[in-house]
């Protein structure tokens, strides 16, 4: 079992998006995949259409499995086929919890060994911010992957990623790829940062593969308004489709680049 995750230091770069394409790609070769949503916006589940399953199912959230209110079972939520959710209400509250009593690490590392007896992969979908869960979440990621956004405070982004981990101790060798996300050939400013960012990257992430950088493209919107998967099998007006095609067969081969064994 693999434990991957997408982190950056800012909003809005595409980490839950990336990592939605990443589980869903792996859930349709068969592997049973989880995803854990550490941000308390739950976007992955707007993501996938299930946004209504946030508000179903009112007690049944991370923190009540940590707490041992909740079984496993009980917390996780269908989106596809192979591929569950589980949602986070409280974060900042169970951070808390967890710097005063370092005792609640061991559970939260014993309810992942167990997940790896149900799962082939958990994902972790990050939020921008950080706290004591955040820490605790990255060292137990076996791939983390930095996903920058292609402008000025992307870059930015990328920077206080990098000092964070140096802060918290959290190991940078962790950083397995880092993925340059909204690059646009008619703009001046992607270029920029794309080249910045993979000069930048052999200096600070000695380790990580930078992987080619992902296309701004607006059926990437269009498709999380209507709650679908670029995996999903629909149809799909003319244009929606080609595009949806072309970003699959773009993802297909990023894919082709990333190991999480
Ligand atoms: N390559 C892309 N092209 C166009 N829009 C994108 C792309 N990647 C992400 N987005 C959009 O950007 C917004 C933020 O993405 P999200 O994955 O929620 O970021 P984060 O999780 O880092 O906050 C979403 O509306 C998403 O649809
Ligand atoms: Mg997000």
């Amino acid at each position: 079992m693999s434990v991957v995750s997408t982190f950056c230091k800012k909003g809005g770069v595409g980490k839950s998006t990336f990592i939605g394409f990443l589980a869903h790609y792996y859930a349709t070769l068969g592997k049973k995949v989880l995803i854990i949503s550490a941000d308390d916006q739950n976007s992955i589940f707007k993501i996938f259409g299930v946004e209504e399953k946030i508000f179903d199912t009112n007690d049944n959230y991370l923190e009540f499995w940590l707490a041992g209110h909740a079984e496993l079972g009980d917390i996780l939520i269908e989106a596809r086929e192979n591929l569950y959710l589980i949602k986070t209400l409280n974060t900042d509250k169970l951070s808390m919890k967890l710097t005063l009593e370092r005792s609640q690490e061991k559970i939260i590392k014993k309810l992942i060994v167990d997940c790896s007896s149900y799962f082939d992969y958990i994902f972790i979908d990050f939020p921008p911010s950080s706290n004591r869960l955040t820490e605790i979440l990255l060292d137990f990621s076996h791939h983390i992957l930095i996903v920058v956004g292609l402008d000025s405070l992307g870059l930015g982004g990328f920077f206080n990623t990098i000092q964070y981990f140096i802060d918290n101790d959290i190991d940078l060798t962790k950083i397995k790829y880092v993925l340059p996300n909204g690059y646009s050939k008619n703009r001046r400013a992607p270029k920029v940062s794309l080249e910045k960012l993979q000069e930048q990257a052999k200096e600070f992430t000695k380790s990580a593969t930078v992987l080619p950088a992902l296309q701004e493209k607006s059926i990437i919107k269009n498709l999380q308004a209507e709650g679908i998967s670029v995996f999903d099998v629909t149809s799909l007006e003319r244009y929606d489709q080609t595009n949806k095609d072309l970003l699959q067969k773009d993802l297909l081969e990023l894919f082709k680049l990333i190991n999480l064994e």
